[in-house]
């Protein structure tokens, strides 16, 4: 009988992101080719461009919170705003890198009220979802101005799905051996990439539910990066 994949469960992926908080920066660099700094800022800067004024941010998945601090650094006003920095793992949150408020909670099942925020954002994390269309209609369902993310997809070119199996798989989690981590600490990602959807699929899903204005593809396709206003 052939071998499958054996597939990570929600829980066991929680449980990963509560024990790598000091690993996982790394394990951004390496999946998004050295990029996820400057993703992160063009996410900002794009999002900025469709809401000028933001009071009210939510940074969903936000772990440490990255993309905060990016927010932070690009929007110097002297206005006030509020970012709120949310995650399931604990651990990520109580390693902040923001002072801001921070809650704990899942992004299928976010506890805030309907279009609470003017920006929800979010990096390096949807992919993980178990049904990403829950997630979606969660985020739209608390912005009230504008969503941007990036995130892990899957090519749908199936060369490139093959060439990037490959590399999450047996390349990845050896560099970052080499780079001084545990290589173990890596393979959940090449398990997430497996049991994501492709790019088309998520497209489809975004459509229902934002009017996009900007949707791109980066790192041969790995990556989907979207800002849009919420519909409905
Ligand atoms: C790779 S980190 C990305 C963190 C940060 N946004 C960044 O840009 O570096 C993925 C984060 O998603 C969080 N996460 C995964 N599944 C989640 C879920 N169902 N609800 C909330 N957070 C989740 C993990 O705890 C982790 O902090």
């Amino acid at each position: 009988m052939a071998n499958k994949v054996v597939k990570a469960t929600n829980e066991e992926l929680q449980q990963v992101y509560n024990n790598i908080p000091k690993a996982y920066d790394r394990a951004n660099r390496f999946i998004s080719f050295n990029q996820d700094v400057r993703w992160r800022a063009d996410l900002v800067k794009t999002i900025l461009k469709f809401c000028e004024r933001p009071k009210l941010v939510l940074d969903v998945a936000g772990g440490k919170g990255e993309l905060s601090y990016t927010f932070k650094k690009i929007f110097k006003v002297n206005a006030k705003y509020e970012i709120i920095l949310s995650d399931y793992a604990e651990n990520m949150l109580k390693m902040a890198l923001i002072e801001e408020d921070k809650v704990l909670c899942s992004f299928d099942a976010l506890p805030f009220r309907e279009k609470m925020f003017d920006v929800v954002m979010s990096s390096f994390a949807l992919h993980a979802a178990d049904n990403i269309e829950d997630v979606i209609r969660e985020i739209t369902r608390v912005s009230r101005k504008i969503v941007g993310f990036i995130a892990m997809g899957k090519p749908d070119s199936w060369i490139k799905r093959v060439y990037l199996s490959v590399y999450l798989r047996y390349i990845m989690p050896y560099i970052a051996a080499l780079a001084g981590a545990k290589s173990r600490d890596f393979k959940y990602i090449y398990y997430i990439y497996e049991r994501v959807p492709t790019n088309s699929f998520h497209k489809k899903i975004f459509e229902k539910y934002i009017d996009i204005k900007v949707y791109e593809e980066r790192g041969l396709n790995l990556f989907y990066f979207v800002v849009g206003f919420p519909k409905g």
